[in-house]
């Protein structure tokens, strides 16, 4: 039997794509309109180059960091995403990896785990809020967070519910019914493996939202949760302030691409943000994150802490992150894509992946730990730099 093993996410993405029924798949690698940003996060990181020493280079290093008051093994976040029924454990196989790794995860409003579920594996989690429904609603679930013992709140503001992808988007059923799964049928049975493992859990895939429902109702559907939020109207900044005050721990702000964001986010007394577009998902046309990181990191990169995710999937592309002004990144597709192809064991060979490829580019450089990166490690050709809002 081929060994599940891979040595590089790019090889996890391909056995995703082989492993996933195509609609599934086809809802992680998304990327909103033509597909712009989601491509320019990855391609930006790949202009940029190092400024490697051949001696003097350090036995050891130190990729050790905290980030919103929990420490991890290395600067490397499980960012949230909603989208988690590529396999049967879904949010508990990420939290089981984040655990056995040392590494925090953020954990989607929309997933299909619950919060207790997750938090009771002893990973940092991070419960991630939309501005979604009414002020009580949103109180309660902050509760609930704090109860089943969430470590901070990230609160993601980057979204405009655009819609339409030059590829068509995927169908996703509204719940896993006889007449839907007869529907997806060709396209599961093509994926034996993947059904296989549902099967043999004994639940299909589960497409409601546990953590979207107030006490004492049933979990919503993914589309209710989603309706529910596009029926709600956008927040202010004194909103999100109020979010703020609200929640008595580490709070972040994720989704900032402007300089101007950026300094409101402090002013409001954020612990962090999170230099994000969404994976692409959102404004298409908004640059690569990593473009515009270093106006953001030199305006408020003292007072919070700032972190970047869009486009990484190398231990190379997290030192570039750092060198230009991140504390720590979050990644998302590349976990998903771990996730799918081995559960558990996958998400901890993605973050393996990403901790050999840091800790060898860090020996490269001559750095002995994380914290001394610097803008001089990296080669970016001219103009690649965005101030947006500056
Ligand atoms: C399938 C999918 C679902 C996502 N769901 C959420 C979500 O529920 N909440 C959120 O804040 N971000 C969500 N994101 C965005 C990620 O947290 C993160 O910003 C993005 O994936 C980073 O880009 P990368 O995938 O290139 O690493 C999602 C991303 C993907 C790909």
């Amino acid at each position: 039997m081929a060994t599940k093993w891979f040595e590089t996410v790019a090889v996890a993405q391909r056995r995703a794509k082989r492993r996933l029924p195509s609609s599934v798949y086809g809802a992680l690698v998304a990327g909103s309109e033509k597909g712009l940003t989601s491509a320019d996060n990855t391609a930006s990181f790949d202009e940029l180059g190092f400024a490697p020493h051949v001696a003097g280079n350090h036995a050891t290093r130190e990729l050790a960091t905290s980030v919103m008051g929990s420490s991890l093994s290395m600067p490397v976040l499980l960012s949230p995403t909603g989208v988690q029924a590529v396999h049967p454990e879904g949010e508990v196989a990420v939290a089981r990896a984040a655990a056995s790794r040392g590494v925090a995860m953020g954990l989607s409003s929309f997933a299909s785990k619950s919060l207790e579920e997750v938090c009771a594996v002893g990973a940092p989690v991070f419960f991630q809020l939309y501005w979604s429904g009414d002020r009580d609603a949103m109180l309660q679930r902050m509760e609930r967070a704090a109860t089943a013992g969430a470590s901070g709140l990230i609160v993601t503001l980057d979204w405009s519910f655009s819609h339409g992808r030059d590829w068509g988007s995927p169908w996703i059923p509204d719940a896993v019914t006889l007449k839907n799964a007869l529907k997806l049928a060709p396209q599961a049975l093509s994926r034996p493996a993947w059904l296989w493992r549902f099967v043999r859990s004994g639940h299909l895939p589960d497409l409601t939202t546990p953590n979207m429902a107030l006490p004492g109702q049933s979990p919503p559907t993914f589309f209710g949760a989603y309706y529910e939020w596009m029926q709600t109207p956008p927040p202010s900044w004194s909103d999100v302030a109020w979010l703020r005050e609200q929640w008595d721990g580490p709070f972040m702000v994720k989704g900032v691409s402007r300089v101007d964001d950026a300094r409101r986010v402090r002013d409001l007394g954020a612990s962090a943000l999170s230099v994000s577009n969404h994976g692409g998902n959102n404004l298409d046309g908004t640059p690569a994150t990593i473009r515009i990181l270093p106006a953001i990191a030199d305006a408020v990169g003292s007072e919070l802490e700032v972190l970047l995710d869009g486009g990484v999937r190398r231990g190379s592309d997290v030192v570039k992150a750092l060198a230009l002004g991140a504390r720590a990144v979050m990644i998302g597709r590349a976990y998903l894509w771990g996730l799918s192809v081995n559960g558990q064991g996958g998400v901890e060979n993605v973050l393996d992946v990403l901790r050999g490829g840091l800790d060898s580019t860090l020996f490269a450089l001559g750095r002995s730990s994380v914290s001394e990166l610097t803008r001089e490690d990296v080669v970016a050709p001219r103009d690649f730099f965005r101030a947006l809002g500056a």
